[in-house]
């Protein structure tokens, strides 16, 4: 963690507010006194910007601690906010997605007209598949405007959703299924990856297979083309079903608190949480601080968050944050380099993009590309970039600022989590003065604090902690089926105080670093994995005996899951390539996002006299670093045993 902050804390730049953002920002100085005097009153106010049908009694129940309720009372339609409202005030023609496939050319703007008329043919459409009110839906999609299309349908008819993102397993893609009781599934053939197309299809046959004929209809998007398997019982095509409904639907109102999405996440132990969120406190957190942090102007700004629709950013940032506050934005369905390493950079010039959202690895990986390809491009547009994911290192900061924001567009590092639903830390472009590498302030109405072992708020220039003292509109509700994995995971730690798993500092000024995972978490290109859950892959495996995982430091992704294991007696002379083999089957286990950067093949593991594994000593030879100490492992000779036997494999 030392270094970590050291690493973070070496640029000294500061950077206020362009005058003219600050001049006219949404969102100014007082909003944080306001909101700490009366913080339901503020977050009251907040709720003012969707429409909703019946008023609610209360702003918040907190009556059973850890199970908030916001909005009680209330009642409110998700799709009806993110679509109908718009085209009702008269901005039907105002674009809501520009698409842009990745295949050059392949491009579609849907205005907010034609985007509430595919909503309600997709309703229509899951409403004779059987789906109601309740029942849970899976979304297993490519980046296609059906992705939006499907959740808002979803939303309208009161389906919690479960997007699975799409470079995930089939394995995992079926476990998610059956946690959460999908009776429908949503689908395409493929989509398009780095210039060819990408089957997602068999994926989903072969995990709807495995979920013992929960799932009734699987609806299939056509958007590559390509060769799919086909059963008549189970399969529909998109383009039969959807197609012929009518593009009416009147939407019902649902309770502030009926549950609109599942989204699963890697926890410290090797099972997937379902977190869950509900209606009107999460559409109210995520719109109150897309307008605030990245100080949206719908009329006039064109935004573009860059992450996919299969995490929670792609949720809160992409489908129901912006779509709310009524903005135009840019929805992309391929890799950062196809056709050319300039994609990127070109869409923002295309479409004149003026706020920009993406993930420190992406920055990284551009820098390491070289400025000359964004030098080819105007991004003049740009007004306002974000970053979110990880810890943004000062280097990439400042880089990102400059190449990308021509030294004129404010950073808002942005602090959150699956669990959280809304940005929690952030600086406001038009109020802080931004310090690279750090999230700085709890937004208003957010009350975050750094403390110690003992639950005690630290003093400034101190680490600790990361916990939020009080509820907020858009936390997670629990963990689907498991009340009390969401107490203990969450809740459990410190009386009345929520533990967010990541460790934090408290600089002089009272600004907030977050350093990273203080759990079994480790977080690849700003994406959370388990180390528990790519070990149990890992001895999934016949020729493995133990595994241990540990997320090493990279330069680009963050952290690269590095893997350690012991073979059985069994594999003894196995000449084949372990390694790669090992790699594959922690791919078609889990994904290919979790596929080890390293597998080293080991005669024993560092453990305590209690068995524990001490993944300590594992980072340090995954990170090349001198051992540290070994004085409470059960066998002290372990180590250099383990590093001898990787010396003489090299
Ligand atoms: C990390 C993504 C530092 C953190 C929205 C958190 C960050 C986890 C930042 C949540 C940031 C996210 N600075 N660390 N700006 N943003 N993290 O659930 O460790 O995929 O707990 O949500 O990512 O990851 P998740």
């Amino acid at each position: 963690m030392n270094d970590a902050l050291s690493n973070l804390m070496h640029e000294d730049r500061r950077f206020p507010p362009p005058a003219e953002l600050a001049a006219s920002a949404n969102v100014t100085a007082e909003a944080y006194d306001r909101a700490t005097q009366d913080r339901e009153a503020f977050w009251a106010e907040q709720a003012e910007r969707l429409d909703w049908g019946r008023k609610w009694d209360r702003v918040l129940d907190w009556d059973n601690p850890p199970f908030a309720k916001w909005y009680t009372g209330g009642t409110i339609n998700a799709s009806v906010n993110c679509v109908d409202r718009h085209v009702a005030a008269g901005r039907g023609d105002k674009v809501a997605i520009h698409w842009v496939g990745e295949p050059a050319d392949d491009t579609r703007d849907i205005t907010y007209a034609q985007l509430q008329d595919e909503v309600s043919r997709a309703a229509n459409a899951l409403t004779e598949l059987g789906v109601v009110k309740g029942d849970r839906v899976a979304i297993y999609l490519p980046m296609i405007p059906e992705a939006v299309v499907t959740m808002l349908a979803c939303a309208r008819l009161g389906a919690p959703h479960t997007v699975v993102f799409g470079g995930f397993s089939a394995d995992a893609l079926a476990s998610r299924i059956v946690d959460c009781g999908a009776k429908v599934v949503v689908t395409a053939d493929g989509g398009y990856r780095r210039n060819a197309p990408s089957a997602l299809k068999p994926a989903v046959d072969e995990a709807v297979a495995k979920t013992d004929g929960l799932v009734e209809h699987v609806l299939v998007v056509r958007r590559t083309g390509q060769e799919v398997a086909w059963n008549d019982s189970v399969d529909v095509w998109w383009d039969d079903v959807v197609a012929r409904q009518s593009s009416e639907h009147t939407p019902k109102l649902h309770d502030s608190e009926h549950p609109l999405y599942v989204m699963y996440t890697s926890g410290t132990t090797g099972k997937p949480k379902g977190i869950l969120h509900t209606t009107g406190g999460y559409l109210v957190g995520t719109s109150y601080t897309h307008w605030a942090v990245f100080d949206l102007k719908p009329d006039t700004d064109v935004y573009w968050c860059t992450a996919d629709i299969g995490w929670v950013t792609g949720h809160s940032y992409l489908v129901y944050g912006p779509l709310a506050n009524g903005a135009t934005q840019v929805l992309y369905e391929g890799t950062p380099d196809s056709p050319h390493k300039g994609r990127w950079w070109e869409i923002i010039e295309k479409y004149g993009v003026t706020i920009f959202y993406t993930a420190p690895t992406a920055i990284r990986t551009f820098m390491k590309w070289g400025d000359d390809i964004p030098a080819k491009y105007d991004l003049s547009s740009l007004r306002v970039l974000g970053s979110v994911g990880e810890p943004i290192n000062p280097e990439a900061y400042v880089w990102y600022r400059s190449t990308i924001g021509g030294d004129r567009c404010p950073v808002v590092d942005t602090w959150w989590q699956t669990e959280t639903g809304q940005i929690l830390i952030s600086p406001l472009p038009g109020v802080t003065e931004a310090k690279p590498g750090s999230a700085q302030v709890p937004l208003p109405g957010i009350a975050a604090d750094v403390v110690d072992d003992d639950g005690n708020s630290v003093p400034d220039g101190h680490g600790g902690y990361l916990i939020l003292r009080e509820p907020w509109p858009a936390m997670l509700r629990t963990i689907w089926g498991d009340d009390e994995r969401y107490k203990d995971t969450y809740w459990s730690r410190w009386p009345g105080v929520y533990f967010a798993g990541d460790g934090a500092k408290k600089d002089e000024d009272g600004d907030i670093w977050v350093l990273g995972r203080v759990d079994d978490v480790m977080n690849v290109s700003g994406h959370r994995l388990s180390t528990t859950e790519i070990e149990s892959a890992l001895v999934s495996h016949p020729k493995v005996a133990e595994a241990a995982v540990v997320g090493a430091a990279d330069e680009t992704t963050g952290q690269a899951v590095c893997a350690f294991v012991i073979l059985r007696d069994s594999a003894a002379g196995d000449t084949s390539d372990i390694v790669a083999e090992l790699r594959n089957h922690v791919a078609k286990e889990i994904g290919a996002i979790a596929k080890p950067r390293q597998v080293m093949v080991v005669p024993e593991l560092p453990k305590t006299r209690s068995g524990k594994i001490m993944r300590r000593l594992l980072r340090d030879v995954a990170e090349n670093r001198e051992i540290g100490d070994v004085t409470t492992l059960a066998d002290s000779s372990v180590m250099s045993l383990i590093q001898s036997g990787l010396s003489s494999n090299d």
